[in-house]
């Protein structure tokens, strides 16, 4: 026997400290509060709610709607709402014409919200996917996506977005330096107070499957050399880690206020590495796939659904997350406000 008998060490009875919850309370090391949440909500051209069929509990909310979510928000304590868009199939385009309407959807669910609850943050998403008929992020030519004739759209899509009054942009499109061209130009516009929070280290991962019903932005691609199936020339390997700290430098370096990791879960050690070597503030995505998994085992009874949902999200809390993204917003600022 290698192992000593306890007895030899009087002094290690770690769950001497776990015996009772006042004391479990009293030891604990990080808590999670609706403070701590990103509401990520859908919103939709029509009328009142709809379901998403592969997200249980989610629904695209009318602009009406989101008025009211942004004020149930405030309610809840939770600080801020992320927007996206499901944009109809007949407004789409290969260059994402409709990205930067000043009218369109977005703008006006930013501005309802803001108008009905503006003590709630309004973040948007700064990407194309939800505007081309190809579902990428960017403008596709013979079958690649370039990179600086994308920013140029990007810029003035997230102008649009902060004249409309959003408080954060989100750039989750993965394109090379467009923080940094971004903050430039919100500061020529005079917004220099709107905050850049960059998806830094994405992934090309599997987990944003149900997102993608979600926005109504179909198959991705068709696969052919002309139209990738996948957004891994832009996205980053699963399989990288060093990488993601070389995008998170550039992102910050460039301007971004706060920096993310996408997808949450899977990439916990990303967030941590992320927290370590640059000390900003580092949010996690939650993302469509991660709630799917929670919901579709809960609702097959192979787990219980409240607990899940709240160690998924204390468990950012723990690897060093400032805050979460997720579609359990609502939900877990309710639990935990029980
Ligand atoms: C668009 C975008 C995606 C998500 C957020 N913004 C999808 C993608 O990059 O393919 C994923 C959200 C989710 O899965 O919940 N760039």
């Amino acid at each position: 026997m290698s192992q000593p008998p306890l007895a030899a060490y009087p002094a290690l009875r770690l769950r001497r400290l776990r015996q009772a919850d006042w004391i479990r309370r009293l030891v604990r090391e990080t808590v999670l509060t609706p403070g701590d949440l990103i509401w990520s909500m859908v919103v939709h051209e029509g009328e009142g709610r709809v379901p998403v069929g592969s997200m249980p509990g989610v629904e695209r909310l009318s602009v009406a709607e989101a008025a009211k979510a942004a004020v149930e928000a405030r309610s809840l304590g939770i600080p801020a709402i992320a927007v996206f868009p499901h944009i109809d199939g007949a407004r789409k385009d290969a260059l994402g014409s409709a990205a930067a309407d000043p009218d369109g959807l977005v703008a006006r669910a930013v501005k309802a919200m803001k108008d009905a609850a503006p003590e709630v943050g309004v973040m948007c998403d700064v990407a194309l996917d939800p505007f081309t008929d190809h579902g990428h992020d960017g403008v596709l030519e013979e079958g690649r996506i370039l990179n600086d004739a994308t920013i140029e759209r990007l810029v003035e899509q997230g102008l649009m977005q902060a004249r409309a009054g959003a408080d954060i942009l989100a750039p989750s499109d993965m394109m090379d330096g467009r923080c940094g061209v971004l903050r430039r130009e919100l500061e020529s516009a005079g917004l220099q107070d709107v905050m850049i929070m960059s998806y830094a280290a994405k992934y090309a991962s599997a987990f944003y499957g149900p997102y993608r019903e979600a926005i109504g932005s179909g198959k991705l691609g068709t696969g052919s050399v002309d139209n990738p199936g996948d957004k891994k020339t832009y996205q980053m390997d699963p399989a990288n880690s060093e990488e993601a700290l070389r995008e998170v430098a550039l992102d910050i370096a460039e301007g971004a206020d706060m920096v993310m990791v996408k997808p949450g879960m899977p990439y916990l050690d990303i967030v941590r590495r992320v927290v370590e070597t640059f000390s900003m503030p580092t949010f996690a995505f939650q993302v469509s796939g991660e709630y799917a998994m929670i919901m579709a085992a809960a609702q097959n009874g192979w787990l219980d659904e409240e607990r899940s949902i709240l160690e998924s999200l204390g468990a950012f809390k723990r690897a060093g997350a400032a805050g979460i993204i997720t579609y359990f917003a609502p939900r877990a600022a309710r639990l935990l406000g029980a």
